[in-house]
């Protein structure tokens, strides 16, 4: 079976949460260590400039994440771990993509969609504040994805768009340039949950309703004791059913502490009690983790080194990848290569070959891409006539072919002589 490639990216524009650290750190992590997969995982720093104007900000951020998943055990020996920002190539890789996508694909993208209905709600310029950045989002994001031909992509559902653009982008790319481009599918986890932030609602940087992943233990019970609940009181049995508290608690205890919780729950435990069981169980399993994670943040050194080393692999396959690339839509050297690849191309496409005989006439002939005769015409009187000749087939195709009757003699089969007649046609267009 041939190694599947994984890819996935994270924005550094925050400080990792627990919806993070289930939905996507974790499951990803694990993904990784599978010996079937490839797995290529970077910070997103290019695409922070989109949403944060604050270069402090932006560093931190790059820090904290990188931190959190080298915590979290993703195994830099193992995977590819690299900052975006360190593979120059992905920026030149934008442009070329750039240049195959349509304007009117990317007016459709949701997240500039979104902002373009709000102005518009608001009465203002449909434009209003919105940077090219935003609207080129999805081409910066099909260059991560294609540098390293992903064969999969793991991101959340608001994303999936995205990956068609990126498949749609690869396929305009290989249909004029060639086969280039692996065409990468979303790889969405249905299974995991999405986790409830402190007010009930999905745990989100917007809502500011989140739990940061790595804050001291006391500031994690803190946050936990402020997770919204009803007002009953201990005694009364509680619902589990649209419970925050115990969807977080699910998303970190076996089975059976599960379901030790719902017979707690329905006999009446009291909410204070139920926090305390949920920040327990929390703590047990970020402890370790976070015990990792405080080591690494006080040496960013050693952060920078690992990131320096991951680019130098992501490179060994982006430089000469971006070369070919290169090469591919033209951005070539002047002193070589010209001959040989438009000859190939040539080649492999019907041809007019156009010649003098001995009898002092001009001829020409069509052969097709493998070189077989399709047609062969009589003698000329000047190269001027036959070259006319030429130029009504290329134009009008298989129209031209009777009023030509007298000069021509076709060989081999109808249909592969219009076929190579219509491809001098289609040329044209
Ligand atoms: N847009 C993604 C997000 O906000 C982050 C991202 C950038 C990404 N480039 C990517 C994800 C490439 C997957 C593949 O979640």
């Amino acid at each position: 079976m041939k190694t599947q490639r994984v890819l996935t990216g994270i924005t550094t524009s925050g400080t990792p949460h627990l919806g993070n650290y289930v939905g996507a750190i974790r499951p990803t992590v694990r993904a990784s260590r599978l010996a079937e997969v490839e797995s290529f995982y970077f910070l997103a720093d290019y695409h922070a400039l989109i949403k944060v104007g604050e270069p402090a900000r932006v560093q931190r951020s790059t820090l904290e994440i990188a931190a959190t998943w080298l915590a979290c055990g993703l195994d830099p020996e193992r995977v590819t771990f690299y900052r975006q920002s360190d593979v120059p190539e992905i920026p030149e890789l934008t442009w070329l993509l750039t240049c195959v996508t349509g304007k009117g694909v990317l007016n459709r993208a949701h997240a500039y969609k979104a902002s373009v209905d709000k102005n518009t709600a608001a009465g203002e310029d449909p434009d209003a504040g919105v940077t090219a950045g935003l609207f080129m989002y999805p081409v910066l994001m099909a260059a991560d994805i294609l540098m390293f031909n992903a064969h999969q992509v793991p991101v959340g559902r608001d994303q999936i768009q995205h990956i068609e653009m990126a498949r749609d982008m690869a396929a305009s790319f290989n249909h004029l340039y060639g086969e280039h481009f692996t065409l990468p599918e979303a790889a969405i986890e249905d299974h995991v949950a999405t986790l409830p932030g402190l007010d009930g609602r999905k745990m989100s940087k917007s809502y500011d309703n989140t739990i940061p992943l790595f804050v001291p233990r006391e500031q994690l019970r803190k946050l936990i004791m402020g997770i919204l609940t009803d007002s009953r009181a201990p005694g009364e049995p509680k619902s589990t059913e649209g419970s925050a508290l115990f969807q977080l608690y699910q998303a970190f205890a076996s089975a059976e502490e599960t379901a030790a919780l719902a017979k707690a729950y329905a006999e009446g435990i009291a909410w204070g009690d139920a926090k305390q069981m949920l920040f327990e169980r929390l703590d047990h399993e970020i402890a370790p983790l976070r015990e990792v994670y405080d080591r690494l943040i006080q040496d960013p050194a050693q952060i920078e080194k690992t990131l320096k080393a991951g680019a130098q692999k992501a490179r060994a396959i982006a430089t000469p990848f971006t070369a070919r690339l290169r090469d591919a839509v033209g951005l070539r050297r002047l002193d070589s290569v010209v001959a040989t690849t438009t000859k190939a191309a040539r080649s492999a496409a019907p041809a007019f070959k156009q010649y003098r005989e001995s009898d002092g006439l001009f001829y020409f002939k069509l052969v097709d891409a493998g070189g077989q005769l399709l047609l062969q015409s009589t003698g000329f009187a000047s190269g001027k006539d036959a070259a006319q000749a030429i130029a009504r087939l290329q134009q009008q195709g298989s129209q031209a072919l009777a009023g030509l009757r007298d000069q021509l003699t076709t060989q081999g089969d109808a249909a592969a002589l219009d076929q190579a007649l219509a491809h001098f046609a289609a040329d044209k267009g």
